[in-house]
C-alpha cells in the first residue's frame, strides 16, 4: 500500500515535472526577450545603493574645483566650467553615454573694466565730495582675483547723470507715487533698496516721474538681520554681507536671450533692433554697498519717510530735500571749498557769493558714471545623456546654470557640485552594466542664466516640438544648498507624490535618525483633504531659474529643490553673500553646509526623485493632488470675487470655472481607479503607456498662448506670475484688481474673459484625463 502510494506520488511528480519543464520551456521561449524589459519598474536595491554612493567629501572637492576662479557668463573661467563638466561626462568609468556643448549667441551686458562705473557726490564745481566703492572689499585672496567683475547693473544703459539724491524705498510703483507727493522728483536720483520690486522694475517705475538715475543696495535689515560691522558681525565673522558687499543681478524683465524672442540665438537667426527691447531699465542703475547707502541716505534732508521705509541705519530714513539736508556734512564742505575759490577769484563780489553760496549748498548732487556696454557672445550650454533601454523617447531632464556673477559658490555651484555626484554615481552604474534607466535622462548645465535664464530658453526654444512631445518632467537644482535647515520644494502639484517618497528615504542633514520629510514638516507643513499634515510644497509661478521656459513656456511639468534655512533664526531675503563676491568655497564651506551634508542630502533626495521619473513603470505623477490644488484655487478665489463679480453680472455661482474643477477632480479620481485597479505588469505595455501619456501631458493641456498677451512666454494658465498676491488663479486675480483699481467696464470683461480662459483649460486638462472618446 505504501509502496503504491509513493509510486503514485512518484509518477504525479514527475508528470507534474516534465508539465512545468513544458510550460517553462515554451514559457521561456515564446515570450520575446522584451517583455522582462518592459514590465520592469523601479529597483528599490538600486536606490538604496545610489542612496549609499552619493559622497559628501566628493561634492564638496566638486564645489573647490567649480570655484578657483571667478565664471561669469562667457568669460574664461565660464569656459574651464565648460571644460570641466565635458571632462567629467565623457570619463569613460563615471561618464555619461553621450556629453556635448551647443552654443547660442546671446545679447549681454558688461561694465567696461577700463572705464569702472562711477558713483560720486559732486559740487556744483564737480568737487569731489564723495566716492563710493568701486570694488568689493577683500578679505581672502579670492576677492583680488582681477576676474572679479565690478558690481553693475546688467542692461542698465551706460550715461552720465547728475542730480539731487531722493530715497524711494523698494522703487515699486506705490513707492515713488507715494514719494511724488510731497517731492519734485524731476531730475532726481532715486536710492532705493533690493526687495518689493524686480532689479529693472525699480528704475522703469521711476523714469515717469522723471528720476534720471537709480542706486540700488541691499539694507541691513532685509540681509544682515540688522547686524553691518565687519569687525565682529560680517563675514568672515559670520554668513552675513559685509558693509561693502553688494548684488549684482540682470536688470530685465522678460527671459531667455532678449535679440531673439521665441527663437533660439543662431547665428543666422532674426534679430530684433536693440530699440525694440523692453522690460529693461530706461535710465542709469548702478548697485553699491551698505556702507555707502548709509553716507547717502542718512544725509538726506526732506521730510521722514514712513515707518514700513525704514531700514537697520541709525538714523531716520528722509525722503530727501530732494538733496542732503541743509546741515549735511557733505554741504559744508562745499561751502569752505566754495568760498575758497569765491574769494581767490572774485575778492570784490564777497557779499553776493555769500548768497549764491547759500543757493548753491542745497544743490549738491549725486552724480552717476555708467560705462556698462552691450555685446553678443557665445555662450554653451553642456548636454549630456543616459539613454533609456525601455522608453529611449521618453525624457526625464535634470539641469542647473554654471555661470555665475563671481565665484558663485552656492549661486549655482552648489547645485552643480551635486550636479555632478549624481552623475558621478549614475554613470558609474550605467559604465559598470549595473543600471540602464527606462527612460532617458538629459542633464543640462545651462549657460548665462545669471543674464536671464538664457542657455535654458534658448534650448527650449531650438527644440520646442521634441521636448513638448516627450519630456515626462524637469528637475531644476540651482542654488542646491541656501541653509542647512530643511528641504524646500515647490514644483506642479503632481510631483508632491514622489517628492515626499523620496524625501522620506533621506535621512535629514546633520540628523542621523530623522528623514528630510520628517524634518521638513515640522519646518513647513499644511493641511490637505487628502493626505492630513504634510509639508507645504511652494509653486512654480516666477521665472527665478531656468525652470522658467519648461513651466512657463512649454508646460513641461516641473520641480524645484533645495536645503534652506530656519525662518525663526533669520529674515534674511537671501543667503547674505547672493552675487556678490564673497560668494566663495570659504563662505560655503564654514558658513552654509559644514562638511557638506546638506547638499549630500540635497544630492540623495534629487537622485531619488530623477530616478523614480526614469525607472517607474507607472509614473509617479498624482493627478487627484492637483485637483486638490485647483479646488483650494477655486474655493480662495469664490471668496475673494463672487460677491463682487456678482454686482459685475459675472456670475461665478454657476460658472463653467466651478464644473471645470468639478470634472478635473473626477476624471483625475477616475485616472486613478484605472491605474490602481489594473495589473499593468500583465497587460499590453500599450496600456501603461497610454496611461503615462496622459500623466506626461497633464500640464500641456493647460497652455494657452493667448492668456496673458502682457507677459513674455507665459502660457500656462495656472502657474504664471502675477501682481496681485493672492494665492489663486494668476490671470484672474491680476484682471480682477485691475478692474478694481481702474473701474472700467472692458476691464470687467477682461475678468470675464479670463474666467472663460481658465474654465476651458481646466475642462481641457479634464478630458485629457478621461477615456479615450
Ligand atoms: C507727480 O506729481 C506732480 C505734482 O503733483 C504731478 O503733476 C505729476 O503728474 C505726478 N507724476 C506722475 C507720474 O504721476
Ligand atoms: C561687535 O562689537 C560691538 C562693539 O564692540 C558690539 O557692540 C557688538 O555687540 C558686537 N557684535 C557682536 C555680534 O558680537
Ligand atoms: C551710527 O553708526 C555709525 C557706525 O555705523 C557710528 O559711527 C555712529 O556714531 C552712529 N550714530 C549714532 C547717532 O548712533
Ligand atoms: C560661436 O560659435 C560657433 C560655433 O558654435 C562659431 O562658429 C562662431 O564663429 C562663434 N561666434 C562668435 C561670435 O564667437
Ligand atoms: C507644522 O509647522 C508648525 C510651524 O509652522 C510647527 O509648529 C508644527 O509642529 C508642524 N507640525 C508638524 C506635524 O510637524
Ligand atoms: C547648520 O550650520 C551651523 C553652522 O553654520 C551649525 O551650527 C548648525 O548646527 C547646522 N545645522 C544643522 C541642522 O546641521
Ligand atoms: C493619488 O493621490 C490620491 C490622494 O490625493 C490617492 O488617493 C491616490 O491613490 C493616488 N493615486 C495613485 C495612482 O497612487
Ligand atoms: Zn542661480
Amino acid at each position: 500500500k505504501m509502496i503504491k502510494q509513493l509510486l503514485i506520488s512518484i509518477v504525479c511528480g514527475a508528470a507534474m515535472l516534465t508539465v512545468g519543464i513544458l510550460i517553462g520551456h515554451y514559457g521561456i521561449t515564446n515570450a520575446p526577450s522584451w517583455v522582462k524589459d518592459v514590465v520592469r519598474d523601479v529597483d528599490e536595491s538600486l536606490i538604496e545603493k545610489f542612496l549609499s554612493e552619493v559622497d559628501n567629501i566628493q561634492i564638496q572637492e566638486n564645489l573647490k574645483e567649480l570655484t578657483k576662479v571667478p565664471h561669469m557668463a562667457t568669460t574664461a573661467g565660464d569656459e574651464q566650467t565648460v571644460q570641466l563638466m565635458l571632462k567629467r561626462w565623457q570619463d569613460p568609468e563615471s561618464g555619461l553615454d553621450q556629453a556635448w556643448r551647443e552654443e547660442y549667441l546671446v545679447y549681454l551686458s558688461f561694465p567696461d573694466p577700463k572705464n569702472p562705473n562711477k558713483v560720486t557726490v559732486v559740487s556744483p564745481s564737480e568737487t569731489v565730495l564723495h566716492t563710493a566703492r568701486e570694488k568689493e572689499k577683500s578679505y581672502t585672496p579670492d576677492q583680488d582675483d582681477p576676474a572679479v567683475v565690478q558690481p553693475y547693473a546688467a542692461y542698465s544703459p551706460a550715461g552720465h547723470q547728475r542730480g539731487r539724491l531722493v530715497y524711494a524705498n523698494q522703487g515699486k510703483p506705490s513707492d515713488y507715487l507715494l514719494l511724488n507727493q510731497t517731492v519734485d522728483l524731476k531730475g532726481t536720483i532715486a536710492i532705493t533698496r533690493y526687495g518689493g520690486a524686480g532689479r529693472a522694475a525699480k528704475a522703469i517705475n521711476a523714469a515717469p516721474y522723471g528720476v534720471i538715475g537709480v542706486l540700488v543696495y541691499t539694507d541691513p535689515l532685509d540681509i544682515n538681520d540688522g547686524l553691518m560691522s565687519d569687525a565682529n558681525e560680517t563675514y568672515p565673522h559670520s554668513w552675513y554681507m559685509p558693509p561693502s558687499g553688494v548684488e549684482r543681478g540682470s536688470f530685465n524683465t522678460h527671459y531667455g536671450d532678449m535679440l531673439t524672442p521665441y527663437l533660439a540665438a543662431k547665428e543666422e537667426t532674426y534679430r530684433i533692433p536693440v530699440e525694440d527691447i523692453t522690460g529693461i531699465p530706461p535710465i542709469p542703475i548702478q548697485p553699491i554697498g551698505f556702507e555707502d547707502a548709509y553716507i547717502l541716505i542718512c544725509e538726506l534732508g526732506g521730510e521722514a519717510a514712513p515707518k514700513e521705509w525704514q531700514g537697520a541705519f541709525n538714523c531716520t530714513y528722509n525722503f530727501g530735500g530732494p538733496g542732503f539736508k541743509p546741515t549735511s556734512a557733505f554741504n559744508n564742505r562745499l561751502l569752505y571749498k566754495f568760498h575758497f575759490n569765491v574769494v581767490n577769484f572774485y575778492p570784490h563780489l564777497q557779499f553776493r557769493s555769500a548768497i549764491q553760496i547759500n543757493n548753491i549748498k542745497i544743490l549738491n548732487d549725486v552724480k552717476l558714471d555708467i560705462f556698462n556696454h552691450e555685446k553678443i557672445k557665445n555662450s554653451s550650454n553642456v548636454m549630456g545623456v543616459i539613454k533609456g533601454s525601455v522608453e529611449p523617447d521618453r525624457y526625464v531632464i535634470y539641469g542647473n546654470h554654471r555661470d555665475s556673477w563671481v565665484h558663485g559658490a552656492i549661486d549655482p555651484s552648489s547645485g552643480t557640485s551635486v550636479m555632478l555626484e549624481l552623475t558621478r554615481v549614475l554613470g558609474k552604474m550605467v559604465k559598470q552594466g549595473k543600471w540602464r534607466p527606462r527612460r532617458s535622462i538629459i542633464f543640462g548645465s545651462w549657460g548665462a542664466e545669471e543674464f536671464g535664464l538664457i542657455g535654458s530658453a534658448e534650448y527650449t526654444e531650438q527644440y520646442f516640438t521634441k521636448l513638448s512631445e516627450r519630456t515626462i518632467a524637469y528637475i531644476n537644482v540651482d542654488i542646491a544648498v541656501f541653509a542647512n535647515a530643511t528641504l524646500r520644494a515647490s514644483g506642479m502639484p503632481s510631483v508632491q507624490n514622489v517628492i515626499f517618497k523620496a524625501a522620506k528615504q533621506v535621512n535629514a542633514a546633520g540628523l542621523e535618525s530623522t528623514s528630510v520629510y520628517d524634518n521638513w514638516i515640522k519646518y513647513s507643513n499644511r493641511t490637505s483633504p487628502a493626505h492630513g499634515t504634510i509639508p507645504r510644497m511652494g509653486y512654480l509661478s516666477g521665472a527665478g531659474s531656468d525652470y522658467a521656459a519648461f513651466v512657463h513656456y512649454l508646460g513641461i511639468t516641473a520641480m524645484d529643490i533645495s536645503y534652506t534655512y530656519d525662518r525663526s533664526k533669520t529674515n534674511a531675503r537671501i543667503y547674505p553673500a547672493y552675487h556678490t563676491a564673497y560668494d566663495t568655497f570659504d563662505y560655503a564651506s564654514k558658513f552654509i553646509d559644514p562638511g557638506f551634508v546638506s547638499h549630500q542630502a540635497i544630492a540623495r533626495t534629487a537622485g531619488n526623485v530623477l530616478i523614480r521619473l526614469a525607472d517607474s513603470l507607472v509614473l509617479p505623477l498624482n493627478c487627484s493632488d492637483y485637483a486638490e490644488i485647483l479646488e483650494d484655487y477655486l474655493k480662495t478665489a469664490v471668496n475673494l470675487y463672487q460677491n463682487q463679480l456678482q454686482v459685475k453680472h459675472i456670475s461665478m455661482g454657476k460658472h463653467p470655472l466651478k464644473r471645470a474643477v468639478a470634472s478635473f477632480r473626477s476624471a483625475a479620481t477616475h485616472l486613478d481607479q484605472v491605474i490602481l485597479s489594473s495589473d499593468l505588469a500583465n497587460e499590453t505595455p500599450l496600456k501603461v503607456r497610454r496611461i503615462n501619456d496622459q500623466l506626461m501631458l497633464l500640464d500641456r493641456a493647460f497652455l494657452n498662448p493667448l492668456a496673458f498677451p502682457d507677459k513674455y512666454a507665459f502660457r500656462h494658465v495656472i502657474w504664471a506670475s502675477s501682481s496681485a498676491g493672492k494665492p489663486t488663479f494668476p490671470g484672474l486675480a491680476d484682471a480682477y484688481a485691475k478692474a478694481e483699481s481702474s473701474g472700467q467696464p472692458r476691464d470687467w470683461d477682461k475678468v470675464h474673459y479670463h474666467l472663460s480662459v481658465l474654465s476651458q483649460a481646466i475642462e481641457g486638462a479634464a478630458n485629457t484625463l478621461v477615456d479615450v472618446i
